[in-house]
């Protein structure tokens, strides 16, 4: 079998790679679930619902432009001269144990070429990136079916959080609180992402906003926000509708580790009511996030576990 080749990605590679992740699809549907349709005549929201931003190379070119502009990293996996795979990875800087890593957040490999050692090939060029960038660790959020690959390249299972769901509510708030939606990320403040960590703490301040060109998306409600607390405090916390659920939304919490979560929770409850949602998802770790949940009455929805390679110096 020829060589897989690994090289940064440039905006001129996304059709190839948004045809890397159509490879899965096997039937496009109207809808996303409707019945059978040829992928031309589909609208752009009908292919982003087979699988987000990836399903189409006009999407997924605005995304990669936005992403790599943001100093986010795409690799690409070519073979004779054809993109064959793609990892994308985000130089993740919250304080130990959560970095500094390199977070991959996604990994493809095209479906006809499966288990032909291009997901490796990809993930030694990732690690080599991040010995090259002082991190101490990739770090990912593997789907339930690719979980055998990730142990096989010597990732292992390392943080379980809980997904729990808070009623949005009006209650009167202590301190004070500043819209930031076009904030860069709080650089070098030692924040960790309290609440919400479904990737890692710079990935959620990059994905809050709805910037897809969708008209089904734009009009979706969220939000950030500067907090500081009555002592002085600061931290940001930040709502996103769920586009499959849009009277609920995701809230996350950027603090440092010691910082009391619960006023910022509030916030959260808060502005989730205000901009109009019924209840507010929070994605916490253990055991705060049990403690959270037996004070606040809180629902269980899910468990999410974070797998983590730790790099050798060399
Ligand atoms: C998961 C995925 C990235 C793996 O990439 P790949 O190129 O198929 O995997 P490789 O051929 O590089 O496999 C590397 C090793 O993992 C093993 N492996 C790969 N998939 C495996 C599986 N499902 N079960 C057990 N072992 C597996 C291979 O046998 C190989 O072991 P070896 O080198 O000791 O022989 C790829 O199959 C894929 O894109 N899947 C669909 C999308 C997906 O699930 N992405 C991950 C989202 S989190």
């Amino acid at each position: 079998m020829s060589q897989v080749r690994v090289r940064p990605a440039a905006p001129a590679d996304a059709a190839a790679i948004a045809a890397v992740h159509c490879s899965h699809v096997e039937t496009w549907r109207r809808g996303g679930k409707g019945e059978p349709a040829a992928y031309a005549e589909l609208s752009l929201y009908d292919r982003w619902l087979h699988g987000g931003p990836w399903m189409s190379a006009e999407m997924y070119a605005s995304y990669l432009r936005r992403w790599l502009r943001a100093g986010h990293v795409v690799l690409v996996a070519q073979r004779e001269g054809a993109v064959v795979g793609e990892a994308e990875l985000v130089e993740n800087r919250e304080p130990n144990p959560y970095g500094p890593a390199l977070h991959l957040s996604l990994l493809f490999v095209h479906a006809a070429c499966q288990g032909q050692g291009v997901g490796r090939a990809l993930l030694k060029a990732a690690e080599e990136l991040a010995r090259e960038r002082g991190c101490m660790a990739l770090t990912t959020q593997p789907e339930q079916p690719a979980r055998p690959f990730y142990s096989r390249v010597g990732f292992a299972s390392w943080l379980r959080l809980r997904e729990w769901q808070a009623r949005a509510r009006e209650i009167p708030l202590a301190g004070r609180l500043a819209p930031v939606p076009a904030a860069l990320y709080p650089e070098g403040r030692g924040l960790v992402l309290r609440s919400g960590r479904y990737q890692c703490a710079r990935h959620a301040w990059h994905e809050l906003l709805f910037y897809l060109p969708l008209p089904e998306h734009t009009r979706l409600p969220w939000g950030r926000w500067r907090v500081e607390s009555p002592a002085g405090e600061v931290a940001w916390v930040g709502l996103r509708a769920q586009p499959l659920e849009p009277s609920q939304c995701d809230g996350y919490v950027w603090a440092l580790p010691q910082a009391d979560l619960a006023p910022l929770v509030d916030v959260l409850q808060v502005q989730a009511a205000r901009l109009g949602f019924n209840h507010v998802d929070l994605l916490l770790e253990e055991p705060e996030g049990k403690t959270m949940a037996a004070e606040r009455g809180l629902e269980c929805q899910g468990e999410l576990v974070l797998w983590r390679k730790t790099i050798s110096e060399q």
